[in-house]
């Protein structure tokens, strides 16, 4: 037998910064910004690791639900994430990609999202795609209209082909931090033969130990995409 595989793609929720906070008496805010340094450990071992894709969810479509002072925050969190970590990312050969409805975003957040993508498109290291505005069912229904408009044919090629992470293979791992066991409308099209890993940690505390937890549980798994296990190996067959 080989080295165990490293997943290819981990697609992460980042579950539980508001409970971060709220246990320590502090601003759901500040639970986000110890998010963000969390997000940025995660990268490192990432790349450490040999992940060639990392796409995590930072802001869904049903977030705008939330208090205007905490979308606010976030808002302005985004903004200094941006200005101060682009350049570091790149230096990291980090391609970056922004997914998610940029028409429900402001031009100056929408603008720095094309110039991190134009800035990092020709980095290797690793993707990183930042689930931002992001719904799947959104994501769905925007393919969906675009091969309409076209008079396209619907057809599963073609609706992966215009879907927003058509860029990358679909997550062989996705993780969900903070304890609930769902998929709050993450990857509804590309999670269908993903392996599902759920973490009691909040996202500030899952650090580089539970991030080789959730591998490890990753490469004991059988993946049989609807087929049947692969023959066991006979030894002393010809
Ligand atoms: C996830 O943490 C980050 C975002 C949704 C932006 P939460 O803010 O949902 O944290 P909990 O679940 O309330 O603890
Ligand atoms: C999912 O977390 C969205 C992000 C992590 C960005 P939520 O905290 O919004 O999900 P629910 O409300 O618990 O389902
Ligand atoms: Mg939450």
């Amino acid at each position: 037998m080989g080295e165990p595989s490293i997943p290819r793609h981990i697609a992460i929720v980042m579950d539980g910064n508001g409970r971060w906070a709220t246990r320590r008496l502090l601003p759901r805010v500040a639970g986000h910004r110890q998010g963000v340094e969390s997000l940025k450990r995660c990268i490192d071992a990432c790349i450490a690791r040999g992940v060639a894709v990392l796409t995590v969810f930072a802001f869904s479509s049903e977030n705008w639900k939330r208090p205007a002072d905490e979308v606010g925050g976030l808002f302005e969190l985004l903004a200094k994430a941006l200005a101060r970590e682009v350049p570091r990312l790149h230096q990291s050969g980090v391609r970056l990609f922004f997914v998610g409805d940029r028409a429900g975003l402001s031009d100056k957040v929408a603008g720095g999202f094309g110039e991190a993508e134009a800035l990092t498109a020709g980095n290797r290291k690793l993707t990183l795609n930042i689930c931002f505005n992001y719904g799947g069912r959104w994501d769905i229904v925007q393919a969906a209209q675009g091969l309409a408009g076209r008079g396209e044919a619907i057809t599963e090629a073609s609706l992966r082909g215009s879907l927003s992470l058509s860029h990358v293979p679909d997550p062989d791992l996705l993780i969900r931090t903070g304890g609930e066991q769902r998929i709050s409308n993450f990857l509804l099209w590309q999670c269908a033969y993903s392996e599902l890993f759920f973490s009691d940690r909040l996202w500030p505390d899952f650090d580089e130990a539970a991030l080789d937890a959730a591998i490890t549980d990753y490469q004991r798994r059988e993946r049989r995409f609807g087929s049947v296990p692969a023959p066991a190996c006979v030894v002393g067959a010809s």
